[in-house]
């Protein structure tokens, strides 16, 4: 895989300050400490938020595998948690992209069976399309699963994340999917500006979205039921965890590209 890529461990990344809420061991002294900001502010409910985020992932992609998808790019896809995308969905391909060196590090765990790594950024929709081990991993004249799963809160308005997102889904053949979660500050704004504000001096600053706001990233598509919901509240499969009305704080949903 070439050169080993470099990890700064000083600086807190929200990969690894999302493994550590998930429990992993995949972070440093730096992580840890943001990412205890966050836990504090919020009481410990951002890491039910990051299980049941997780689970929702499953879930959304278990449905588009039985609605016949084969192929996902899953962007911001993070540090490997298992299951992943690859084995919600065995058989299919998946190209896994991800901005942070630390998830490279980790590819050759996720590179079996059809899966490709690629370091790229959804700020670069155009450097994720046109990547030669994107387009030999996934066929865009077939449909094919875009996963931006706790990703785009990671985009600043600046920088134009609808953009984006009309960009990947532009290249996409009709009946394509796309799978999106994101940390919102409606139910306690003030908690959750105060928990965000744990990623301040993160690689990248955390952006809360209105249900409003994350729901217009399906425009133009078919949104596919339950609509834009709580992750854990979307398609709730076995037995349903007792959570309280307001938790999670991350809306989720699925569409259909027409
Ligand atoms: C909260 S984790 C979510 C991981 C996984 N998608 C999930 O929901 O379980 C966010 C991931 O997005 C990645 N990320 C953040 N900004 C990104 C960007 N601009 N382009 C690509 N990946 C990005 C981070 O490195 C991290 O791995």
């Amino acid at each position: 895989m070439g050169e080993p890529p470099k990890i700064n461990t000083s600086v807190a990344h929200p990969a690894r300050m999302y493994d550590y809420y998930l429990g992993g061991k995949d972070n440093f002294e730096a992580d840890r400490v943001a990412a205890e900001k966050m836990i504090e502010a919020t009481r410990g409910g951002v890491r039910l938020g990051a299980r049941e985020n997780r689970a929702f992932l499953v879930r959304a992609v278990r449905a588009l595998a039985q609605a016949g998808i084969t192929q996902f790019l899953d962007i911001g896809t993070g540090i490997p948690t298992s299951p992943n995308t690859h084995e919600a969905a065995p058989g299919a391909r998946v190209a896994y992209v991800d901005n942070d060196p630390i998830v490279l590090q980790h590819a050759r765990a996720l590179l079996v069976g059809r899966t490709t790594v690629i370091q790229a950024d959804l700020r670069d929709p155009g450097g994720i399309l046109d990547d030669p081990r994107t387009r030999e991993t996934i066929d865009f004249t077939r449909p094919v699963g875009v996963l931006l799963v706790a990703v785009l809160q990671f985009v600043q308005d600046s920088e134009d994340p609808y953009g984006a997102v009309s960009r990947l889904m532009a290249a996409t053949a009709p009946g394509s999917h796309l799978v999106v979660s994101h940390v919102t500050q409606d139910f306690d704004p003030e908690v959750a500006a105060r928990g965000a504000g744990a990623y301040d001096r993160a690689t990248a600053r955390l952006v809360l979205r209105s249900h409003a706001e994350v729901t217009r990233f399906f425009q133009g598509m078919e949104l596919l039921d339950p609509g834009v919901v709580q992750v854990s509240r979307w398609r709730p499969d076995g037995v349903v965890p007792r959570i309280p009305d307001n938790h999670p704080w991350v809306w989720g949903g699925v569409a259909r590209r027409l």
